[in-house]
């Protein structure tokens, strides 16, 4: 049987959970030419909707830029050219691109396995220090025509690039004069998102409203979860698919993995009960045991005594007493340093001074194994 539930990819379709309310705002900020920060928890499903309510709209096409990871100045330029290739099939569009961006020696190529055009960049060319120019004007370009919404996903990645302060200041200069085109930026690590967005001296100070993608309206995400386990040839009672949404914090990509361990552990038939979650969050740990246990392999006896002591306390006062007491570390400095590496590493995420787990099962797996 095909399975009812889908996590760590983007959804549509069948998989996703309408989010009515939020599609329409965007699409209504994409016609009016609105920047938009936004912003969410890790899993939460901001690349979803947001490629959801765009693909959704008739005469605006996306421009989907994925950061994740880049690491050079040619990196930034091959996903800006990668995501023009993936705008349209039409032939005009793709030829128009080509010819914008020849300083950057462009090549159209058709993806073996999904037949979709992708644009690849010489490597050299990319890494010329004019090769930045040549991209946001290819974009600016390509966006002269309307109905371009252009998304930058993981949008903080790029705080990770040498000069990384030119670069910012360099894609303002030319986003600054294109009111028509909706840009929105994507982006997880809140932290970083809030210095490109909030701080007086970034050269994206202010120039985007920002926009909080929250959890999926419980009732709606109940229905839906009650509706795929049926699919899945189960049932679950909504009080159950309540707890469900509640232990995994309301974050969507973890709701959906616990679902999908829980429907994995349940004959076809079988009414899911709340007595079955351990057995499921054992079916998640098993499942990823290899990553937690890298994960902590990395880390000093510090970072790893205060992750233990983070996930034994609830509520994240870490500068307390109470707290460097139980992890027997007596200098707040020392915490606060490994706290740093720990959001840097992004096992954890901090929120102004609070500090929660990424993964929540990792939160429980250190609680009964590290
Ligand atoms: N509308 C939805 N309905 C059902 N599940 C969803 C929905 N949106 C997201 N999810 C679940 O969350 C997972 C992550 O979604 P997505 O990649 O869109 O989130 P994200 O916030 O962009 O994550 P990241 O922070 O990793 O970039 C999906 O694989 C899916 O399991
Ligand atoms: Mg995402």
């Amino acid at each position: 049987m095909k399975m009812p539930f889908r996590y760590g990819c983007v959804v549509d379709g069948e998989y996703f959970c309408p989010r009515p309310e939020l599609e329409r705002q965007l699409r209504n900020y994409a016609e009016s030419g609105q920047n938009l920060v936004i912003q969410g928890e890790r899993r939460m499903g901001k690349t979803s909707l947001v490629k959801k309510a765009i693909s959704g709209m008739k005469g605006e096409r996306l421009l989907y830029i994925d950061l994740y990871g880049i690491r050079t100045l040619a990196d930034f330029c091959r996903r800006v050219m990668s995501g023009v290739g993936g705008v349209t099939e039409k032939m005009s569009f793709l030829k128009k691109a080509l010819s914008l961006a020849h300083r950057l020696r462009p090549a159209l190529t058709i993806d073996s396995t999904t037949g979709a055009p992708t644009i690849t960049v010489d490597a050299r060319a990319a890494s010329e220090p004019d090769s930045l120019g040549a991209v946001m004007a290819t974009v600016k370009k390509l966006a002269e025509d309307g109905g371009l919404c252009v998304v930058m996903d993981e949008f903080q990645d790029l705080l990770k690039l040498e000069d990384s302060a030119k670069i910012l200041a360099e894609m303002r200069g030319t986003i600054q004069f294109q009111a028509d085109t909706p840009y929105f930026y994507l982006g997880s690590s809140r932290n970083d998102m809030l210095r490109i967005f909030t701080h007086y001296d970034s050269p994206f100070f202010k120039s985007a409203l920002p926009f909080e993608v929250p959890p999926i309206n419980e009732a709606a995400f109940v229905r839906f979860i009650v509706s795929r386990f049926r699919k899945g040839g189960c049932e679950i009672a909504a009080d159950v698919a309540r707890s469900l949404i509640k232990f995994a914090d309301g974050v969507s990509g973890d709701v959906q993995e616990l679902c999908d361990a829980l429907w994995s552990v349940t004959s076809e038939g079988a009414s899911v009960s709340a007595d079955d979650l351990p057995t499921a969050l054992a079916v998640v740990f098993a499942r990823e045991k290899n990553g937690f246990e890298n994960a902590i392999a990395d880390l000093t006896p510090n970072q790893l005594t205060v992750l233990r002591g983070l996930a034994q306390m609830e509520s994240a006062r870490v500068f307390t007493s109470e707290f460097m007491d139980s992890v027997r570390i007596a200098s707040p400095g020392a915490i606060k340093r490994a706290l740093n590496s720990l959001v840097a590493s992004r096992l954890i995420c901090q929120n102004r001074t609070e500090y929660t787990f990424s993964n929540p099962f990792f939160r429980e797996w250190l609680k009964v194994n590290a």
